[in-house]
């Protein structure tokens, strides 16, 4: 089994008999760890005074100089789409939408304060606008927005400015105007080219319709551009995907985020316009993955992760060569930033040891920000042992591979003892089936493994484990053999 796929540029096979057991694994719904503790395992006994103790104890160590990324969470869209399971809220109110954009303005006030009044200078580097739609705010809402962050930080001097953009909700003259505003990379929901998907999953954007925002000199004016794809739409199957990809090749985005359609409809109930019946088999699904990786793989993207792909030009491509990929909320990141300021409603935060999010409901985030609290509602303080877990989910999922002897210089433990419950896992559920490699103390995801990381890594999460486990303590380092 080969680990280094990079450098082979090819997908297994999947569909023989050896991956029966693994093709029903593809489908297990499971947390997708863009954080440990996934956010189920937060705790809501974490309000604005925790927030702000966590703010002022990580600017006080770690945070000091550190790059921060800032999320921006703009809740609106003009039109349901009916697989969206995002926190959204489908508005054409323009007075609703510049009420919400105040209370928005008046966070990062708030935000701002907070730091003069703590002598905090944070090293904001990066910031992500998402939603939600944030092209769905007029022009002179989105200046709002940039000139109140240029208060927070120098726009111009960012290393990143990201915005996702819904292509039916823009034109060349706003991508124009974003990019004057500072905006260096663009994200267009895409998901499918396929018309009888679109009508599907009512969402309607033709091909034309994306190709005529995007002519070069449309494209020159940004660093980057993405495009989200999902797979397991209705209406979907492995024919019309291809056709869908060989699309995106000629369009040829910097970035693909490729995800797998959640479809759960007790959740969203809107997901209920989407017959079952118009769903694709579960078995072809992790065909449709496979192939789409291999297509990428062949037209020259990096595979990063396990669901994005990136040429090798752009910095996300760079930062596979590189190894200094890394994880947020967002999906995986170049590591230029490991710690995260969330504004908006039901925006996530992740610095130093904290974890942190804000009220869903409108009413609850403006009495919040009324009231002159932070709009905090749930958080976590992560403990010693969490550290080194989400270390190791966070190297396996981002470089595909973990040393376990660094981890035992890193954390004074002895992996094979701290360890014991989960190496007898992995050797029983994963080892056997070709998902992972060990070399000496090095544990490696093959191949055909970077489609099951998240389920490795759930071996490690001792949030979804019988009741029973027992957290081993911390033990000094005396073993550094192989399991
Ligand atoms: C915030 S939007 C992207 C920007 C903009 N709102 C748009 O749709 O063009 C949401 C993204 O979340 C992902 N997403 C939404 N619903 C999903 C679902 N049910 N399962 C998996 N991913 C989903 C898709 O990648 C989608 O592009
Ligand atoms: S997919 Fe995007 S545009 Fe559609 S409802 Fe969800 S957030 Fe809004």
């Amino acid at each position: 089994m080969s680990t280094d796929i990079q450098a082979n540029k090819t997908m297994p096979a999947f569909n023989n008999d050896q991956f029966t057991n693994l093709l029903n694994k593809f489908n297990e719904s499971g947390p997708y760890y863009t954080s440990y503790p996934s956010i189920s395992g937060w705790v809501e006994a974490f309000d604005h005074h925790d927030y702000e103790k966590a703010l002022k104890d990580f600017f006080a160590g770690e945070g000091k100089d550190t790059p921060i990324h800032l999320y921006v969470h703009i809740p609106f869209c003009a039109k349901l789409c009916w697989y969206c399971i995002c926190n959204i809220s489908i508005s054409n109110d323009r007075a609703r939408i510049q009420e919400f954009v105040n209370y928005l303005l008046r966070e990062i006030d708030m935000l701002r304060n907070f730091f003069e009044k703590n002598s905090i200078k944070p090293n904001i580097r990066e910031i992500h606008l998402g939603g939600g739609t944030p092209s769905h705010l007029y022009t002179d809402q989105f200046a709002q927005l940039t000139e109140r962050l240029s208060t927070l930080v120098d726009l111009n001097s960012l290393d990143e400015f990201a915005m996702e953009i819904d292509p039916r909700t823009t034109n060349k003259e706003n991508l124009k105007f974003y990019a004057d505003h500072g905006v260096k990379r663009i994200s267009f929901g895409v998901q499918d080219f396929d018309a009888n998907v679109q009508l599907a999953i009512n969402r309607v954007q033709p091909v034309e319709m994306i190709e005529a925002l995007l002519p070069p000199n449309i494209r020159s004016i940004f660093d980057g551009l993405n495009f989200d794809l999902l797979f397991g739409l209705p209406l979907q199957t492995r024919k019309t995907f291809r056709n869908t990809l060989e699309t995106v090749k000629r369009l040829s985005p910097d970035r693909v985020t490729l995800l797998k359609y959640a479809h759960v409809p007790d959740v969203r109930k809107h997901m209920k316009a989407i017959h079952d019946a118009d769903l694709p088999p579960p078995d072809d699904l992790p065909l449709m993955f496979t192939e789409a990786v291999q297509t990428f793989l062949e037209h020259g993207y990096e595979w990063v992760g396990f669901d994005h792909f990136a040429k090798p030009t752009d910095d996300l491509g760079m930062a596979v060569k590189n190894r200094t990929v890394g994880r947020n909320f967002n999906g995986f990141t170049t590591g230029t930033t490991s710690h995260l300021i969330g504004i908006g409603p039901t925006s996530t935060g992740a610095f130093g040891n904290y974890y942190s999010q804000n009220f869903f409901e409108f009413h609850d985030y403006f009495k919040a920000i009324d009231e002159g609290r932070f709009p905090t509602f749930r958080g976590y303080r992560m403990k010693k042992d969490d550290v080194i877990r989400r270390d190791i989910m966070f190297r396996l999922l981002c470089d595909q591979r973990v040393n376990f002897e660094d981890i035992d210089v890193k954390y004074a433990i002895n992996y094979k003892e701290y360890f014991e419950y989960e190496l007898a896992e992995l050797r029983h559920q994963f080892i056997q089936n070709g998902v992972l490699d060990f070399s000496g103390t090095t544990m490696g995801i093959t191949t055909l493994g970077r489609c099951f990381i998240r389920h490795v890594c759930r071996v490690f999460d001792t949030f979804n484990r019988a009741a029973n486990y027992k957290i081993p303590r911390p033990v000094l380092k005396s073993n550094r053999s192989l399991m």
